[in-house]
């Protein structure tokens, strides 16, 4: 990468810099992920994630390193409609694995060489007994033993350690109150801990990427109601599926977005986290793009958007006070969480006309109807308001809006106290558009 194409790609990763700090992150990664080689390059990620002010839990699976400990010991994980038995000689096995699992990354977490990408990083682990359990039982005859599912996380135990600066390292076990051990799933001590946490995002490293069973590509993003859905059509595998009902669970509860993503994919997390569309698939309770009307929050991202524009005279020059005072006429469009589009009406409610202002869209996003989408949301509100008129002052894009219904005007037909302000200089077109 050449040093310009280094200076605008960390530009472009501010928004989401200012945008992921503070937040909580849940991260879940299965057993096979332990074994890769390339392993330290996600702790590596994890670090710089940590580095970066996100608050992490993260939980690992363990059923690898379970069954070749059982295998060595000529015994086998037993299952019963798809749940493991865990009986006392698997129960050792689950411990082994645990203990040195944690070790294993915990020393990954303590890596400061200074050719390493952890160099001058000190980063503290905490595990615990956070997870409460309770045994799955006796179903249908089958004893369970030592498999058991969340009863409870211990939120504030957690928090206390985030809060210390220290990520937070979770086992598939959990601790009963009788004293006993209970294995779980990790991806339900995942979902437990990202609920009870209200997690910002619940991020699970999957074997594979989340595709249905009829398309080879990739799901980019998923509401909840498509995701129950395509559950109920049976359009995944086995284990996509098992995943995507872990994350409709966990939007369910609250968690704010759930990410699928292939950990075999080198610097997923980042990919994901740091690019406006990701790699992976994101599942939310809401449209992962929306059209709203603005609010304060959405001032920076505003500006982000059309100071460019300004710069290139585009767009006439407004300070954040001005924004500030005329929020409430402005619309977005919002995409995971950054304004990619805007919009404004100022009325004029005696001429019964409105101005369409400061329509603008990230370069990245234009020619997909976005831009029509956001004049068609103003036209619908002008109409609402009363207004009869909409008109637009425009250097450069003038065919755009006549392709649309508007017709040259002239500075006469608009309003009064419009007129008063104008700034003649930039010798705008003026065009009009009877609603
Ligand atoms: C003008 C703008 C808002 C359009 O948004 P968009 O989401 O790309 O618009 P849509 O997808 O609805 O329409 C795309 C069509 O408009 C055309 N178009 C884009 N900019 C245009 C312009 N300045 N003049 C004429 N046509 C234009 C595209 O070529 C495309 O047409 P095509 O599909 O036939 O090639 C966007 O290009 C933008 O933000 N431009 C910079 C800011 C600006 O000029 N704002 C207007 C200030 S008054």
């Amino acid at each position: 990468m050449d040093a310009a194409a280094y200076v605008r790609w960390f530009r472009r990763s501010c928004p989401y810099i200012h945008a992921h700090r503070g937040r909580t992150f849940v991260v879940a990664f299965e057993g096979y992920a332990l074994l890769d080689p390339a392993f330290p390059h996600l702790i590596h990620d994890l670090a710089l994630l940590h580095g970066l002010g996100i608050r992490q839990v993260l939980v690992y699976g363990l059923r690898p390193q379970i069954e070749a400990r059982l295998k060595a010991r000529g015994l086998e994980l037993r299952y019963f409609e798809g749940l493991r038995v865990t009986d006392a000689a698997a129960l050792e096995c689950v411990k082994e694995a645990a203990g040195q699992a944690r070790l294993e990354i915990e020393a990954l977490f303590s890596m400061g060489l200074a050719d390493s990408p952890m160099a001058g990083v000190r980063i503290r682990v905490s595990s615990g007994n956070f997870v409460i359990a309770k045994p799955v039982g006796v179903r249908e005859g089958v004893d369970f033993e030592y498999t058991g599912e969340v009863r409870r996380i211990d939120r504030e135990g957690i928090v206390q350690h985030l809060d210390q600066g220290s990520v937070v390292l979770l086992a598939p076990i959990g601790y009963s109150p009788t004293g006993e051990v209970f294995n779980l799933s990790a991806e339900e001590v995942a979902v437990a801990a990202a609920c009870a946490l209200k997690a910002d995002k619940l991020l699970i490293l999957t074997e594979s990427p989340c595709r249905t069973l009829s398309d080879p590509q990739p799901i980019p993003q998923l509401t909840c109601q498509e995701a129950r859905a395509l559950l109920e059509q049976g359009a995944f595998d086995a284990g996509v599926s098992r995943h995507v009902q872990a994350a409709v669970d966990a939007v369910q509860q609250g968690v704010g977005r759930v990410h699928l993503l292939d950990r075999h994919v080198d610097g997923a997390l980042l990919l994901e986290l740091f690019s406006r569309d990701g790699i992976g698939t994101l599942i939310a309770a809401e449209p992962f793009e929306t059209l709203r009307p603005a609010a304060l929050d959405d001032i920076p991202g505003i500006l982000e958007l059309i100071e460019p524009l300004e710069r290139e005279g585009i767009l006439v020059k407004r300070s954040r006070e001005k924004l500030e005072t005329a929020i409430g006429d402005f619309w977005v469009v919002v995409r995971d969480g950054l304004v990619v589009g805007c919009a404004a009406l100022h009325a004029f409610p005696n001429a019964r006309l409105g101005e369409l202002a400061c329509l603008a869209l990230h370069p990245d996003y234009r020619g997909q109807g976005r831009g029509q989408r956001l004049l068609e949301r103003i036209e619908e509100q002008a109409r609402r308001q009363g207004l009869t008129g909409l008109f637009v002052l425009t250097t450069r894009a003038s065919h755009w809006f006549l392709e649309r219904g508007f017709q040259p005007a002239s500075f006469a037909d608009l309003p009064l106290e419009r007129r008063q302000c104008i700034n003649r200089k930039r010798n705008s077109k003026v065009l009009l558009k009877r609603l």
